[in-house]
């Protein structure tokens, strides 16, 4: 590796910084207008469709939860493209942008950063309606439970939580501690929302492991090592040229050395996963957890194949924002194997297949047959 990351430090393409201080104008609006239009008809789109709130049924509850997934995972790519196009302190204050203004007006930043950082913030309130409209439609149900109660309503909570993290990120420059919370806190709403989205087809109840027991402990292990290396790719970030801007400070260590350390463990993750699925199909496991397992497999190899480009290349911006989606992808995919493991088990098991689709009134979100 000749060209080391630390030196694109230097090499770092800067967006048009410091070259056009004039709002982005299109169609006689500011370009901050049509961000808030846009958020403004998202939340409005999401409120037509109150009816699948009012009157949920299991597979309205988990399209919810499907999109909790994306918008969670999504908001972290989005995240990540602020700081790669060193748009961090586009809006230098919380939460208002300016210290006069809420919008992004004589930010003293270049347009184009106040844009990204602003658009990134607008996003957060479609991250709540869906959050919000989730838990609505979680306590509509019938019977209300209180497992999915708890799980749906810890997501907007989190986005309460990521909305002062955000603040704290902006408030000390872009600390690399502050950043990395900000996407390892994202990191945990998307689990929350995987357990959501799979719990919802099970009665309520106690997990019961329905794999064979170094399966399920494997994917105990993966949650644990898939976290420490999320952890580890944060500390490279906060180490190497993406710091969300040019003066962010930024961990005093050694790329050289941290960079294997990330790049052990998602060796570590590589190995345990490929072990996983063998396991699966060996022992007959549940097609979820097949699936998750392959898919684990797929996914941390295209990361290894994408995370040891990038370091090659010293870092080229496209590629650190894909390792970032590849990063909430392969997280995802842990969570669902880790899940798939386990059922949740009605104390009865008096359980009955409910209709998936509405009928009318209003029917309780519960199991459905091959989950
Ligand atoms: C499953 C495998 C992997 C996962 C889940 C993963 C995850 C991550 C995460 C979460 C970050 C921090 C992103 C951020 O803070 O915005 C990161 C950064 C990084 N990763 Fe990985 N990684 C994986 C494999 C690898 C491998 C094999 C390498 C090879 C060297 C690598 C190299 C890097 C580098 C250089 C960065 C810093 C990029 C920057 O400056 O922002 N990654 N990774």
């Amino acid at each position: 590796m000749s060209d080391s990351p630390a030196a694109a430090t230097a090499q770092s393409t800067l967006p048009p910084a410091a070259v056009d201080l004039d709002d982005i104008v299109v169609l006689g609006l500011p370009l901050w207008g049509w961000q808030i239009a846009l958020a403004a008809a998202g939340v409005i789109a999401l409120i037509f469709l109150a009816r699948t709130i009012w009157t949920p049924t299991t597979r309205s509850l988990r399209a919810w939860a499907l999109g909790n997934i994306a918008v969670n995972a999504g908001i972290a790519v989005t995240g990540a493209t602020v700081r790669v196009t060193e748009s961090g302190l586009g809006c230098s204050e919380w939460p208002r942008c300016t210290p006069d203004s809420f919008v992004p007006v004589n930010t003293g930043h270049a347009a184009f950063n106040a844009a990204v950082e602003f658009g990134n913030r607008t996003l957060t309130f479609l991250v709540m309606a869906v959050g919000v409209i989730t838990l609505i439609a979680v306590l509509r149900s019938i019977p209300r439970r209180r497992d999915l109660t708890l799980l749906a309503a810890i997501i907007p909570a989190g986005v309460l939580g990521q909305a002062v993290l955000g603040g704290i990120t902006v408030w000390t420059d872009l600390h690399p501690a502050a950043v990395s919370s900000h996407f390892l806190l994202s990191m945990v709403m998307v689990f929350i929302t995987v357990a959501l989205y799979v719990r919802i087809r099970e009665p309520e109840g106690k997990p019961r492991v329905t794999v064979n027991p170094l399966l399920h402990a494997l994917s105990v292990g993966l949650v644990v090592v898939g976290f420490l290396l999320l952890i580890a790719g944060t500390v490279v970030t906060g180490t190497g040229p993406h710091g969300g801007d040019a003066m962010a400070p930024r961990w005093d260590l050694n790329l050289e050395i941290i960079t294997p350390v990330h790049s052990g463990l998602a060796w570590l993750t590589l190995v345990a996963a490929a072990v996983a699925a063998v396991l699966a199909f060996r022992t007959g496991a549940a097609r979820p957890v097949r699936v998750a397992s392959v898919s684990l497999v797929g996914l941390v190899i295209m990361q290894g194949v994408i995370g040891y480009t990038q370091y090659a290349l010293a870092l080229p911006e496209s590629l650190v924002v894909l390792h970032v989606l590849g990063s909430a992808l392969t997280w995802i995919a842990i969570a669902r194997l880790y899940f798939s493991t386990t059922r949740l088990e009605a104390p009865d098991e008096a359980v009955t297949d409910l209709p998936a689709e509405h009928d009318g009134a209003r029917t309780p979100a519960g199991p459905a047959p091959g989950q």
